[in-house]
């Protein structure tokens, strides 16, 4: 990919975050300088040093919250140069969206319409949209395709991503704004120099935390959520995707919607991110094992609710289209998210 002649800034919402972190630096070097806001909700501040650490760079910081359409417009006021957003600022927790669903309604629609709506004032609108494979629910063919049905959302934060999409294809077709909808599917890993990564609060409900705290004898035991779904060994299948690889799905939509319009003639496009191939929970933890030496103590469980049987990208429309393929393999991802794992221990 060809890097632009001059960084064109680009707002990262929820830039602190563990995929907003590690789009920071595949913007920076690809080109584009960052300029990143977070309200810390679920953050650190430290991971700005961590960025810095990789790049050698202090991007712009803006410590907001896109509740306060004030906070918005003050962001494009200081930085007029804005040339595109990456909007990942969101709650994300399924569980807790249960709890709490006026929470996420609240903070994941308002932050949005309060950004489209600035986009759309101030004449820019070159959007990427932080969505899920979640919309799909248990798909009726695999791998699934971006045509395939959108099912009713198992969790008010799943719906929020439905309504989400919903919320920027009428607004597209109003204002004739860019935008791109990335439908992500299990993002796991970190930066391969641990200096980022994710940083879950509390005990983690995905995956591969849970194994990597498992083994740095932080948790007890993995519980696998059911072994009794039709699959090759009872496990619930699901595309794992390195974050990195993630990371640079968002610098190849930027180029997309960078290009001359007559190149891409609908303005609104959504693009599933995955690798393309399924793993079951088992697999996963074999793979982790292998790939570090060391055993991940788990123990067969009931099923959890809400979980579907498997998922996994078709992915041939973001390699046609973005000209973007994940390049990462699975024990690549559980070994750099082992060592974010021993970095935190020894920090
Ligand atoms: C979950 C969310 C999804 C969200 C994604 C973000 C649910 C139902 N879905 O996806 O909406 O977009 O996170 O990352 O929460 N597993 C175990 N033991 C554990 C944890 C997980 O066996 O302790 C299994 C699960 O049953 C599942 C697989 O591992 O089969 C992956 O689980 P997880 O990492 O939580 O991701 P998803 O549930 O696919």
């Amino acid at each position: 990919m060809t890097k632009p002649d001059a960084p064109i800034p680009i707002l990262v919402t929820g830039g602190l975050g563990f995929i907003g972190s590690h789009t920071a630096v595949a913007l920076y070097e690809a080109g584009f300088w960052p300029v990143l806001l977070d309200n810390l909700s679920n953050s650190r501040r430290e991971v700005l040093q961590g960025i810095a650490s990789i790049t050698g760079k202090t991007f712009p910081f803006i410590e907001g919250d896109l509740r306060d359409a004030g906070v918005v417009r003050s962001i494009f006021e200081a930085h007029p140069d804005i040339a595109g957003v990456i909007h990942f600022a969101a709650f994300k927790a399924v569980g807790e969206s249960v709890e709490k669903p006026l929470d996420y309604y609240e903070n994941n629609l308002i932050t949005l319409i309060h950004m489209l709506r600035e986009l759309h004032n101030r004449g820019k609108g070159n959007l990427v949209f932080s969505s899920s494979c979640t919309v799909y629910g248990q798909a009726d063919a695999l791998p699934v395709a971006e045509d395939a049905p959108v099912k009713p959302a198992e969790s008010p934060y799943g719906n929020t991503k439905q309504i989400g999409e919903e919320i920027i294809r009428d607004t597209v077709a109003a204002t004739g704004m860019n935008v791109i909808a990335l439908r992500y599917f299990n993002p796991i890993g970190a930066h391969p120099s641990a200096s980022i990564g994710e940083l879950p609060l509390g005990v983690p409900q995905n995956l591969v935390p849970f194994i990597t705290q498992s083994v740095a004898g932080l948790r007890g035991e993995l519980a696998v959520y059911g072994n009794d779904y039709p699959t090759r060994d009872g496990t619930a299948i699901r595309d794992y995707i390195h974050v990195m690889d993630l990371a640079e799905a968002h610098v190849a939509a930027l180029h997309r919607m960078f290009r001359a319009e007559s190149d891409r003639p609908e303005p609104y496009e959504v693009f599933n991110i995955g690798t393309g191939k399924g793993s079951t929970v088992l697999e996963v933890i074999r793979t982790f094992e292998v790939a570090t030496g060391l055993k991940v103590p788990h123990r067969m469980a009931e099923r959890r609710a809400g979980d579907v049987t498997a998922a996994w990208a078709e992915t041939s429309r973001a390699e046609k289209v973005l000209g973007w393929k994940a390049q990462r393999s699975l024990a690549e991802a559980l070994l750099d998210a082992w060592r974010w794992q021993v970095e935190q221990e020894t920090a």
